[in-house]
């Protein structure tokens, strides 16, 4: 079982999106769970709307402290756990309570400069010191500015810092998800929503690769893989 927390140093870049969306994601090829520790409960609602259809199980938890005993509770019963985590991080309690406990940390960010360049003080500072993988996430890109995406690669190229390759772009349908009771797998396929799912699956795939692990033949994160979208 590998737990996945989503966390930020700040608020509103899309943690919540990418730990719901990651979530959906890896249930098609893993038993997944994801947790909300955001006391702001914005996973909680999320699930609440989607209801019977939610295809992962879900749990909500007050307090990042709970973290520890729950990795033992669910080991056996789930493999990928996923953490959605505060509005913000500045607190470095709560910070290094979720790093002690995870194994792997997705980072949210979107890709201006002026909110990349604190990211890379938070990484050096504080993410990259507790040793745990993590790889930084490039979200809400504007698709007719893709070199803004570049850039903010090559800014965290040139400290160092791992990313994944794929990004998700800025979508309509992200924002309309939670109010409409979906979860990325489920949107609609019109041209607005058509790539929200594979562009997930990309970073799924990423992380599934970091953690060498191979992700069955008729899974669809498998057929994902054979289209090559993990860009
Ligand atoms: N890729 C995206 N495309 C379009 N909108 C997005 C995307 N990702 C997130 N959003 C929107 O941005 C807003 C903030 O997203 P979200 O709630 O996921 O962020 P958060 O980091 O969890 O926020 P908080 O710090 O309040 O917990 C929401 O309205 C959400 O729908
Ligand atoms: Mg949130």
């Amino acid at each position: 079982m590998r737990v996945v927390s989503v966390i930020a140093q700040k608020g509103g870049v899309g943690k919540t999106t990418t730990a719901m969306s990651l979530a959906a994601i890896c249930s098609e090829a893993s038993r997944t769970l994801l947790v909300d520790v955001d006391p702001q409960g914005s996973a909680s609602w999320w699930a609440e709307t989607v209801g019977d259809s939610l295809p992962f199980e879900f749990a909500t938890e007050d307090d990042p402290g709970v973290l520890a005993q729950l990795r033992q509770s669910v080991a056996d019963d789930f493999d990928v756990v996923i953490v959605d985590t505060p509005g913000s991080l500045e607190g470095r309690d709560v910070l290094s309570t979720v790093l002690a406990n995870s194994d792997y940390v997705v980072i949210p960010t979107e890709p201006a400069p002026l909110a990349v360049q604190p990211l890379i003080t938070t990484m050096n500072n504080i993410v990259i010191p507790s040793g745990v993988a993590y790889r930084v996430l490039l979200n809400k890109v504007d698709g007719r500015a893709p070199g803004m995406r570049d850039d903010a690669f090559s800014m965290l190229d040139a400290q160092g810092i791992q990313h994944f390759r794929a990004s998700c772009r800025e979508l309509r349908a992200h924002v309309y998800a939670p109010a409409a009771g979906q979860v990325v797998t489920q949107y609609a396929k019109d041209r607005y929503s058509i790539e929200a799912a594979s562009e997930y699956r990309a970073v799924a795939l990423e992380m599934f690769a970091d953690w060498n692990v191979t992700v069955g033949k008729h899974t669809p994160l498998s057929v994902a893989a054979g289209k090559g979208t993990g860009k």
